[in-house]
């Protein structure tokens, strides 16, 4: 007898990325000049603070013993440091902050520490892959919300059926947005967060495009709102502000009763991130907003190039405010998935469609700032001829 497989996995929608890698492999064995803008992950290097940090902790034999949940102090407390000096935040380093081997696995592990059968998960579409993936892992029953122009990109819990809300147990939120760059005023995260404590929501707020932010705008972090303490944990990564994303480091922080089930949970899963990581990130984490700076005015170049090429090659391309990607609509009636599908066999250009972060998001495709302006400026050139085409 053939062993059966747990009913939840048939339930995961295919992850997006996941077929890119091999058929990738597969265009540039055939000698095609391809342009990445797929996957969220930049081509600058990590600062060498890190790598200068991560060479040094590797010399100490204590860095290679078990890290636990506990992980390092010195990570715990640099957190602290930064949520203090970012968002006039405090927090004590023991109790509510948790190291994250990447925020992902955090996202989708807070899942299993607050739902359940029976119980629902407000999950954005588009949105990161972790957050449906996380719901029906535990057994919840994620609810769908659209993001869409219409509530300018953002969850309006207010719209939850009455017998939705009444199951709800957490909630997604990701401000500055992937993949549509949406940004939430102050105004939106306080009713949110007043919602949330009226309702008894967990809220789960994805943050690691928080220091990405354009033309001065300044993003928010959850913990400015008052009484987000009482409902939230954010979740940071140094996978984006840094260019680190292979490190797999970040952290959750906020009410100290949802970072103890978390910590519960993760305890059965993993032993938290390498202490050689946790150490090296020390000193990256406190100099985050001046690091962060020659990054940042990177992808804003980037973002203006890509944006008047795109609209030059014939698309009608927002300019957004923040993080690393355009979310850029197609024409009436044009099939993202097909859209991508051209772009990449006969254009040489990977592009994320629509629809690989869920059905609602049809008619839109998304660009990722990772690559130079010059071959931001030639993809932009390939799709405006695949757009032609069509
Ligand atoms: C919205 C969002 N949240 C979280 C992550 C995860 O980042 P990491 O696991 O590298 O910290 C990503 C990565 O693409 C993301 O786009």
């Amino acid at each position: 007898m053939k062993p059966r497989i747990n009913a939840r996995v048939g339930s995961l929608p295919g992850y997006p990325l996941a077929h890119i890698p091999r058929r990738k492999r597969e265009l540039l064995a055939a000698g095609v000049d391809l342009i990445d803008l797929g996957a969220g992950d930049a081509d600058f290097p990590p600062p060498a603070e890190a790598i200068e940090g991560l060479k040094a902790a590797l010399g100490d034999p204590a860095m290679h013993k078990y890290g636990f949940q506990l992980g390092l102090p010195a990570f715990r407390e640099a957190v602290v440091r930064y949520m203090r000096r970012r968002f006039d935040a405090e927090f004590d380093a023991m109790q509510d902050v948790l190291p994250l081997i990447g925020s992902k696995e955090g996202l989708a592990h807070f899942a299993l520490a607050v739902a359940g059968p029976g119980d629902v998960v407000v999950v954005p579409e588009p949105g990161y892959q972790c957050y449906i993936g996380g719901a029906i892992v535990s057994g919840a029953e994620p609810y769908i919300y659209p993001l869409t122009p219409r509530t300018n990109f953002l969850v309006e819990l207010g719209e939850l059926p009455k017998d939705v809300l009444r199951r709800t147990r957490l909630v997604y939120l990701n401000y500055p947005n992937n993949p549509t760059a949406a940004v939430a005023p102050r105004e939106y995260l306080e009713r949110t967060v007043a919602f949330c404590r009226e309702h008894g929501i967990a809220l789960a707020y994805d943050n690691p495009y928080v220091e990405i932010t354009f033309d001065g705008y300044r993003a928010s972090g959850i913990f400015e709102v008052d009484g987000a303490r009482e409902v939230a944990l954010e979740f940071h990564s140094c996978s984006k502000s840094f260019s680190m994303t292979g490190w797999r480091i970040g952290w959750a922080v906020g009410n100290r009763a949802l970072i103890d089930a978390l910590t519960k949970i993760k305890s059965y899963h993993d032993t938290g991130p390498f202490l050689a990581l946790q150490r090296a990130a020390v000193p990256v984490i406190d100099r985050a907003e001046e690091l962060v700076k020659p990054l940042v005015a990177s992808f804003q170049r980037r973002r203006d190039v890509a944006v008047a090429a795109l609209r030059e090659a014939g698309f009608d391309a927002p300019v957004p405010r923040a993080t690393l990607y355009l979310w850029v609509p197609l024409p009436e009636g044009m099939v993202s998935a097909e859209f991508a599908r051209i772009a990449m066999d006969d254009a040489g250009v990977i592009v994320m469609p629509g629809t690989g972060f869920g059905p609602s998001a049809e008619g839109y495709f998304r660009i990722a700032l990772t690559v130079s302006e010059q071959r931001l400026r030639e993809a932009a050139a390939r799709l405006g001829k695949v757009l032609a085409r069509a």
